[in-house]
């Protein structure tokens, strides 16, 4: 049977993080500042839903995210100029999916959304820093654990960024022809 075009859409997680501790932000802040990332995360998500945990949202430094829908997950009743909150993950995609450029629904943080999100997330774009974190005080905000169950390379660009060795990835679930990721290539690159 053919399916409708609202049933054909992908929910993706996209992030930055390191490759030894899957450390997304420390004491706020995410620790790295690759221009290429930037340019990375807007090119892939721009037209498309965006879903934010609300201290995600609280830590854009411009906000909303133009050119995007943005839904913001919390558990209170809020306001946000720019967002539409939602209360749970549900509500969250049945939004998504009434929104233009909904084939494609982009996670975009921080820790607690992705794994509010992890059952629905069939695809990662994730930008992989081969490099120490830069030793900071406060709250460490890391990803799921994702290399086996995200275990298909479907894309993989190693790239530098002044002395930060980093990679794009593209990663899916299962299904895949290529051949799967192992632990060893993630943390196999020089820093
Ligand atoms: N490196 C990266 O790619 C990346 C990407 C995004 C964010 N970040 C960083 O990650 C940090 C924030 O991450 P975080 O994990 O602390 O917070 P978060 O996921 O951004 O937001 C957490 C908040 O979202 C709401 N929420 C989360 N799960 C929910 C659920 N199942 N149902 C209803 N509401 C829910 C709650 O809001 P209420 O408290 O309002 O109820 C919760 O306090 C920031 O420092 C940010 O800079 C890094």
């Amino acid at each position: 049977m053919e399916r409708k075009a609202k049933d054909r859409y992908e929910v993706v997680g996209i992030a930055i993080l390191d490759s030894k501790h899957r450390i997304l932000s420390q004491g706020g802040g995410i620790p790295w500042v690759i221009s290429d990332d930037r340019s990375r995360f807007r090119s892939l998500t721009y037209g498309h839903p965006v879903v934010m945990g609300r201290k995600t949202w609280e830590s854009l430094p411009s906000r909303p995210l133009r050119g995007r829908t943005n839904i913001v997950l919390s558990r209170r009743e809020q306001t946000l100029p720019g967002a539409v909150v939602v209360h749970t993950a549900a509500q969250a995609l049945a939004y998504a999916l009434k929104s233009p450029g909904s084939e494609e629904v982009y996670i975009i943080g921080g820790g607690e959304t992705f794994r509010a999100f992890w059952p629905f997330i069939t695809r990662l774009e994730l930008t992989v820093v081969y490099a120490e974190m830069p030793l900071q005080k406060g709250e460490v905000v890391v990803f799921p654990p994702y290399e086996h169950t995200f275990s298909c390379v479907v894309k993989r660009e190693e790239r530098i960024c002044g002395s930060i060795p980093y990679a794009f990835l593209t990663l899916r679930k299962s299904h895949c022809t290529t051949p799967p990721l192992r632990e060893e290539t993630l943390d196999g690159v020089e820093g």
